[in-house]
């Protein structure tokens, strides 16, 4: 598994290191485009383009029709990261082993960076002429809701307004399916979306985008207290600081595990009923509940 993912961990970057140069935004102040490659070209581990390439390797699609898709959610990702750090939100002063980039530039010159990343990720998607013009306003629809008010911007807000409270669990899923599981969930429908079996295997394959999305969150809020920060490449304790609602917070680390293991073995239930067999996939999904960082 971990070639495979290398494979698909460089092309991204490939693909993202060619979109973020001067020479392609000629205007624009070299601090902002050095601040947007400091946010996107590091050691993030890329599983969401890792799971677009995968679906679309599998379902036969060539990966050059999925290459603006995977830079689009994975600058979409990024941005929420530049932004979850900054100190009105998260305050975190590491991310992806580096210092964040407000720390790295400023607090304005963050914000717009991810307001240039999350903008740009449309952009590529509207002009991609590997597309139909179908499939590209699919795959725009598709991102434009699971990043938007009804995924991770409104999971967001709910994970900031329920710190220090005591939530029921049934909020703490809905938190969780939103502002992390949607992008997950995403990226499994963007690596189908040129597929001719798109529209038959689009619901089982949103089920199991929802599920592997939850366990992804649940592992996260694990490794929040199992992990430590030079492993992480960002600071372990820091949902214990600022009191957020987390798995571990509601069920206790050991109920926080027993859950993502049950959520990583109803996903292998869900992926052996897809009209389709892809072992890496299978292995990413044992991996997102098995990770260390
Ligand atoms: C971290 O995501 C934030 C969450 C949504 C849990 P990742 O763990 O995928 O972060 P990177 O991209 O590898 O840095
Ligand atoms: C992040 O959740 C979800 C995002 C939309 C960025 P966290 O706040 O738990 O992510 P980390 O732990 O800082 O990576
Ligand atoms: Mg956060
Ligand atoms: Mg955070
Ligand atoms: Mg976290």
């Amino acid at each position: 598994m971990q070639d495979q993912l290398k494979r698909f961990q460089q092309r991204v970057h490939n693909q993202l290191a060619a979109l973020l140069t001067f020479e392609n935004h000629p205007h624009v102040p070299q601090r902002l485009i050095d601040a947007m490659r400091y946010a996107t070209l590091n050691s993030g581990k890329r599983l969401r383009p890792a799971l677009i390439y995968a679906v679309a390797e599998a379902l036969n699609i060539p990966l050059t029709q999925v290459d603006k898709a995977a830079c689009a959610i994975e600058l979409i990702h990024s941005y929420s990261l530049v932004h979850d750090d900054l100190p009105a939100m998260d305050d975190d002063d590491l991310r992806r082993g580096q210092p964040t980039c407000h720390i790295q530039y400023d607090e304005a010159t963050a914000i717009l960076v991810g307001d240039a990343q999350q903008t740009l990720a449309f952009s590529i998607l509207s002009e991609d002429a590997a597309l139909s013009a179908d499939v590209r306003l699919e795959m725009i629809r598709i991102l434009s809701r699971t990043a938007g008010i009804n995924g991770m911007i409104g999971g967001q807000m709910l994970d900031i307004a329920s710190e220090g409270q005591n939530i029921e669990l049934a909020l703490l899923e809905q938190l969780h399916n939103m502002k992390t599981g949607a992008l997950i969930q995403a990226a499994l429908l963007m690596g189908a979306a040129a597929s001719p079996l798109y529209a038959e295997i689009k619901a089982p394959l949103a089920e199991l985008g929802k599920t592997i999305g939850l366990a992804f969150q649940v592992q996260d809020d694990i490794l929040d207290i199992e992990g430590d920060t030079d492993t992480l490449g960002k600071p372990q304790g820091s949902d214990l600081a600022a009191d957020k609602s987390t798995y571990p917070k509601l069920l206790g680390l050991d109920g926080a595990k027993r859950y993502r293991n049950e959520l990583i073995e109803q996903a292998q239930q869900q992926y052996r009923q897809l009209p389709f067999a892809s072992p890496f996939l299978a292995q990413l999904i044992d991996y997102i509940g098995q990770r260390n960082h």
